[in-house]
């Protein structure tokens, strides 16, 4: 206590006396008073943030009391200026017009306005005097119509996001849209960014060449966003991408090319696009590779046995391409496996009982991978398992009795396979269970519908 004391009138002695003049720095009026006046703009309503956890943060902001003081805004201890708002999930429904008094907070840096509900109105191009910003996050928001070009004279910003404004019912329903020549002056002005998040944003035009150019780009996506033409390689060798996710654009071709060092990608995701040829061997060099969705594609070839090189990986999801040849064991050192998909393929393995090694999998699909043999003993401890098909696999044999085991079971699907004896019944103790496909085999037993429902 004493210590404390001592050590207290010590700091303010030395305070005072360097500094005489330094006082508790407030918030400025005219930028309390725009914060109280861009509150006044909208009703708290729950639904408008309805994803995650919420809270209406501008609640707290209360006149003639210090803003730096209130619930998501942050000041600049040395100038007392607004410099961030982090108004994420606060609840705010209603629009913002051109005319919003949140354009005159003009030396703001960082601006989060996400998971709230901004009534379909427009991204105002007003948004341009906040010269200043480096983070911009209007995701999930309800912003709708064209991105204003204007979005390119923020020419610091690091951080953009302006992914995933559609009605959550229908995500297909992109309701912002980016001209392609807007998002070439972006690429193009903002010369430091490091994450664009372009997802459900409708820009329906070929990926800029100039993309390739960002070499500051750590994170890209464009998923779902009606992209097409030839996806430009160059992007693939950015040096600093970790994330890049550009799936759900069917019009979208390309190819993986040779990964030479071992780089920081970890996340790639071109699922349902029309990305084609083989997986290079060399995605073994990228050992920080936790996630290759690559699902619904045009790729063909043999799995590489170098994806064993890849021991962080998370989600292998191979599934609807045109692969051959063998799955082997090569893959059983992938033990953080959650998801491992090669379903649909051309795909033989005569042994599959390594994969009961990998028991974090949540996933497993193995459908039409033509197995011939009974579903393995090993597969006992997949007890994390909600998806589990194999559908088309050869199998034969019983069904295991284990099975009960896996309580944490979704989807079953065991169709089509030349299963015999009888069907246990610990299956309908699964109460997870909702989906279940066990038609064209050989099996005898009786449904217990009551259990079922
Ligand atoms: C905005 O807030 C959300 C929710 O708190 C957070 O997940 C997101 O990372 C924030 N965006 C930025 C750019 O910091
Ligand atoms: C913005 O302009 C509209 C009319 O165009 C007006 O109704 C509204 O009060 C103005 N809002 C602010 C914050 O000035
Ligand atoms: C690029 O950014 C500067 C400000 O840094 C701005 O003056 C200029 O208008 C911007 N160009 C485009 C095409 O937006
Ligand atoms: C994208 O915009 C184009 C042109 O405005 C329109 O025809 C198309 O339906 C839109 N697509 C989506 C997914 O909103
Ligand atoms: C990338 O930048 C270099 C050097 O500034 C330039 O020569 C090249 O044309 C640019 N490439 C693209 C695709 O914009
Ligand atoms: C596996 O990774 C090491 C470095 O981590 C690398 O030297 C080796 O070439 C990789 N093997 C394959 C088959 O990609
Ligand atoms: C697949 O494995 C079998 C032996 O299990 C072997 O005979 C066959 O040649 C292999 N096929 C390919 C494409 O590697
Ligand atoms: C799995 O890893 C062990 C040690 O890390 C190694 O000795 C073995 O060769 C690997 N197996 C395969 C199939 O890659
Ligand atoms: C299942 O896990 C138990 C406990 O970790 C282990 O003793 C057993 O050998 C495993 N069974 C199989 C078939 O891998
Ligand atoms: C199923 O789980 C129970 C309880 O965890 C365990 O005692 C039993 O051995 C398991 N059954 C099989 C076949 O592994
Ligand atoms: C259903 O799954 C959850 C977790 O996925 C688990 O906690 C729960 O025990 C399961 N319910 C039944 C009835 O097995």
């Amino acid at each position: 206590m004493l210590y404390h004391l001592l050590f207290y009138t010590v700091f303010t002695f030395k305070v005072t006396n360097s500094f005489p003049s330094v006082q508790p720095v407030l918030c400025h009026d005219d930028e309390s008073s725009a914060l109280l006046q861009f509150k006044q703009n909208f009703a708290i309503k729950k639904f408008a943030s309805d994803y995650f956890p919420s809270h209406p943060k501008t609640v707290s902001w209360i006149p003639k009391t210090d803003c730096c003081s209130w619930d998501g805004v942050e000041c600049d201890d040395q100038t007392g200026h607004v410099i961030g708002l982090d108004l994420s999930s606060s609840q705010l429904y209603g629009s913002i017009g051109s005319n919003s008094s949140l354009f005159h907070l003009s030396q703001l840096q960082r601006l989060n306005l996400s998971h709230n509900h901004f009534n379909y109105s427009p991204i105002p191009s007003t948004l341009a005097h906040l010269s200043r910003l480096t983070h911009l996050d209007l995701s999930y928001s309800m912003f709708s119509g064209e991105i204003p070009k204007e979005i390119s004279q923020l020419s610091k910003l690091l951080i953009l996001d302006l992914c995933c404004n559609y009605v959550s019912s229908f995500p297909e329903t992109n309701l912002l849209q980016l001209k392609q020549q807007n998002l070439r002056s972006m690429i193009q002005n903002i010369t430091n960014l490091q994450v664009l998040y372009l997802c459900f944003v409708n820009i329906s035009s070929p990926v800029p060449n100039t993309l390739s150019n960002v070499s500051s780009l750590h994170v890209l996506c464009l998923r779902s966003s009606g992209m097409y033409g030839d996806f430009p390689i160059g992007i693939f060798h950015l040096p600093n991408l970790r994330y890049l996710e550009v799936g759900d654009n069917k019009g979208l071709t390309g190819y993986l090319p040779e990964f030479h060092s071992s780089g920081a990608l970890y996340y790639l995701g071109l699922q349902s696009t029309s990305f084609q040829g083989k997986l290079p061997a060399s995605l073994g060099n990228l050992n920080a590779f936790k996630v290759l969705a690559i699902r619904q594609c045009q790729f063909s070839g043999s799995i590489p046995s170098s994806l064993s090189n890849l021991t962080q990986l998370m989600v292998l999801d191979l599934a609807y391409n045109h692969f051959k040849g063998n799955l082997t064991s090569s893959l059983s050192n992938l033990t953080q496996l959650g998801v491992l998909s090669v379903g649909r393929n051309d795909i033989t393995s005569k042994d599959i009982s390594w994969i009961g090694k990998l028991n974090r999998l949540y996933s497993l699909d193995l459908s039409n991978v033509n197995i011939g043999s009974e579903i393995p003993n090993s597969f006992v401890n997949l007890t994390q398992l909600t998806t589990f098909a194999i559908e088309y696999g050869n199998l034969v044999g019983q069904i295991p009795s284990w099975i009960m085991n896996f309580t944490h079971l979704r989807n079953l699907d065991l169709s089509n396979n030349k299963l015999h004896g009888k069907l246990p019944h610990s299956i309908f103790s699964l109460g997870n269970l909702s989906v279940l496909y066990l038609c064209s085999n050989f099996l005898v037993g009786q449904f217990e519908l009551n259990m079922i429902f």
